[in-house]
Parts: structure tokens; C-alpha cells; sequence
């Protein structure tokens, strides 16, 4: 007997070499002005913002450029929507890493409000967001967040009173997701592991999650079966090879439906306070926590008598088979799993927590920020502390 659930709309997707050479045509099916949401000079080095713009002035679409640096802020979302208030925009298209996506949709969903997108952040504000929104079209730069398939964008103030809170709606999901891997050939390998690891983080939170469904289990599954084998070459030999840096993409994308559909765990709990005290990659907040989250959450499930979910150890130990275990016993592979969790923080040379300012004295306000979502079981203060501490 299959549970009921829902699952939310989906972007429709174009993936393969040289998709984003389709971008004009797609913009002039939206109407004749768009805006180019953009990050740092990386895509102007690369040469792809000249060939995307020429791309658009053949179709005789005129492109509004915004740019974006860092993880967007309020302030950031705010002045471009005033800069572009009044003028006619058909369809937004962001381009690059999941700052500039969560920025794109930001601004497409903000250019149909009134007020500071503070207002309308969850935890923070205190206004609903209508749900109207300029079309967004999103390009991946970089296999990560899965904002090209989210319903959220992420906006952060970092520091005393930081914050880091999502605008959220179903309607604030991309309308066309496109995954060039080309896009994807030139982000360094510390990006490149970054990022993959928070992918790899949400598609085990989805795959594990209490809100878990048979539809985002198949797809959480999916995305792990191709982005685990890709993700170290991604970050070596196969940085070039966009076979490997498409599968790390397409792992990426399911990484961000099933998150949107089944929600994260307690990696996320933590990451997220944390990405509002201190400036430091999410990927890498996650690529941390996650060792030790895993081993907790495993030895929770296994001290239960009778074990409360079977089915929680398994998918941990499925997971586990994906990084080659051997074992008969379930909780043998969910420790392998375990061990190879805490391998990849050196094979993909993820620096500790501690490189960014991380000290104990941070401890016991993200202790209390923390929390569990939707973690199979939740883990105790004292386990989130230990978890934090970890790789200080
Ligand atoms: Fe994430």
C-alpha cells in the first residue's frame, strides 16, 4: 500500500553539451527584454556571457544585466529591484552558480511585490509572498544547490543578527532548467567539491527524510548512483570531461527536486545558522557535518529497540553499497558509508570548519539555532554540539 504525498512542479529541463547555445531562441519565446542575472567576471573570462549575449541580440531580445556578487543579501535583491521597477521585464534568466539562481528568482518573484524582501523571508518577516513571479530561466554554472529546481531562494545577511532565510513559494520554481556541463568545465576543484558535496548532502537528507515518497526515493537514488562515481574525477582528471561533469550536473538537479519534495535533515539544521554567523561555503559547512550526522543518526536508528525504522538503516546502508560496500549486515555498510564519508573530506580536500573563524564559542548559540527537520530521528543538543565541533 503506497503513503499519500504530494509532489510539487518540476522545471522543464534541457541537459547535454552545448544546450545553452538554444538560450536566445528560449528568451524570445518569454518576449523581447530579459534580465541577465550574472555572478562574478568567471563567466566573462570564460567567454560565455559574450556568446549568450550575442546569442540574445540575434533574436533580437535586449538583455538588462544584474550583476551579483557572493551569496545574495537583502540589500543586494532590493537595489536591483529598484533599479529595474518600471521598466518591462518578460523573463529572467540566471546564469551561474546557486547564488545567482537564488538571486534570479529573488528578483523575478520580487519585481511583482511591494517592500523589502525581508518582509517577505520566512523567520524573518511578516508578510506572505503572493506567488506572482516573472518567469525565471535557470543555468547552472556550477552542480550544487539545486536552486535551478527549488522552490526557495536563500538570502543571507551575515554576522551579528545574520540570518541566513529562504523567500519561499511553489511558484518561485525555475520555468526551464538548461545543464550545460560545458557551462561547468572551468569551476576550480575546491568549488567543484563544494558544491558536490552539498548536493550529495541533500539528495542522502531527501533519500533519508521522514517526508521521504517512492517518486523522490527513486530520484534521490538516481541522482546519488550518478553523481558519487562522477564527483571525485569531477574535482581531477575529469574536470574537462563533460560526460563526468554532466552526471555530478544531473545529480545536482534531482538533488534540488527531492529537496524541494521530501525536504533535508540536520545537516542542513545546522548549516544554515551557521551560514548566518559566519562567511563560509555552504558546501563546505555541509561536506563537514555530514560524517558525523550520519554516524549519529545511524547509531540512534540502531540503539531503538525494537529498531524503530528498518527502513531508515537500509536506505543508509543502500547508500553505503553506492560507495562500494561489500557487507551482508545493513549497519556494516552504513558504517563503511560512515568511513567513506570521512575519506572524501581528504580526497576532495574539504578545509575544517575551523579555516573559516569557527571556534567553541559559537558552539551554544548554534546549538540553539539548530535544528533537527527532517532527520529520521533527531539527534540530541549534545550530538549536534559534538557534530559541530567535529571539524572544528
Ligand atoms: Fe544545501
Amino acid at each position: 500500500m503506497i503513503q499519500a504525498f504530494r509532489f510539487s512542479r518540476m522545471p522543464q529541463l534541457i541537459l547535454g553539451p552545448e544546450t545553452v547555445g538554444g538560450l536566445g531562441k528560449i528568451a524570445a519565446s518569454f518576449g523581447r527584454t530579459v534580465v541577465l542575472v550574472v555572478g562574478s567576471s568567471a563567466i566573462e573570462r570564460s567567454g560565455h556571457l559574450s556568446r549568450i549575449l550575442d546569442d540574445l541580440n540575434g533574436f533580437g531580445v535586449k538583455a538588462l544585466q544584474c550583476r551579483v556578487a557572493g551569496e545574495p543579501s537583502p540589500a543586494t535583491v532590493d537595489q536591483a529591484v529598484a533599479d529595474l521597477k518600471g521598466k518591462h521585464v518578460d523573463v529572467v534568466l540566471a546564469v551561474g552558480g546557486g547564488s545567482v539562481l537564488d538571486a534570479g528568482k529573488a528578483i523575478a518573484a520580487m519585481l511583482k511585490e511591494n517592500g523589502s524582501v525581508v518582509d517577505f523571508l520566512e523567520g524573518v518577516g511578516q508578510r506572505t509572498p503572493s506567488g506572482e513571479s516573472v518567469p525565471v530561466v535557470a543555468v547552472p554554472t556550477t552542480s550544487g544547490t539545486g536552486s535551478e529546481a527549488t522552490k526557495n531562494a536563500v538570502i543571507s545577511r551575515v554576522g551579528s543578527g545574520g540570518f541566513k532565510k529562504s523567500l519561499r513559494h511553489d511558484n518561485y520554481v525555475p520555468r526551464l532548467a538548461i545543464l550545460d556541463p560545458r557551462l561547468c568545465v572551468s569551476a576550480p576543484p575546491p568549488v567543484t567539491a563544494a558544491c558536490g558535496m552539498d548536493a550529495l548532502t541533500q539528495l542522502i537528507e531527501a533519500y533519508v527524510s521522514t517526508k521521504a515518497s517512492p517518486l523522490t526515493d527513486a530520484m534521490a537514488m538516481d541522482g546519488m548512483r550518478h553523481l558519487i562515481p562522477a564527483l571525485p574525477d569531477a574535482c581531477g582528471k575529469g574536470a574537462a570531461d563533460t560526460a563526468c561533469r554532466g552526471a555530478v550536473a544531473y545529480g545536482a538537479f534531482l538533488s534540488g527536486v527531492t529537496l524541494a519534495n521530501a525536504g533535508l535533515g540536520v545537516v542542513h539544521g545546522v548549516a544554515g545558522p551557521m551560514g548566518g554567523v559566519l562567511s563560509i561555503p555552504h558546501g563546505v559547512a555541509c561536506a563537514n557535518l555530514l560524517p558525523y550526522a550520519v554516524k549519529a543518526t545511524v547509531g540512534n536508528l540502531a540503539a531503538m529497540h525494537p529498531p524503530l525504522s528498518d527502513t531508515a538503516v537500509g536506505k543508509f546502508a543502500r547508500i553505503g553499497k553506492l560507495f562500494g560496500a561489500r557487507q551482508e549486515d545493513p549497519l556494516d555498510c552504513c558504517h563503511h558509508l560512515v568511513d567513506c564519508l570521512y575519506g572524501w573530506l581528504d580526497l576532495l580536500d574539504i578545509p575544517r570548519l575551523g579555516q573559516f573563524g569557527l571556534t567553541s564559542a559559537h558552539v551554544d548559540y548554534l546549538m540553539k539555532a539548530a535544528s533537527n527537520k527532517n532527520n529520521p530521528l533527531p539527534l540530541s543538543a549534545d550530538q549536534i554540539g559534538r557534530m559541530i565541533q567535529d571539524r572544528c
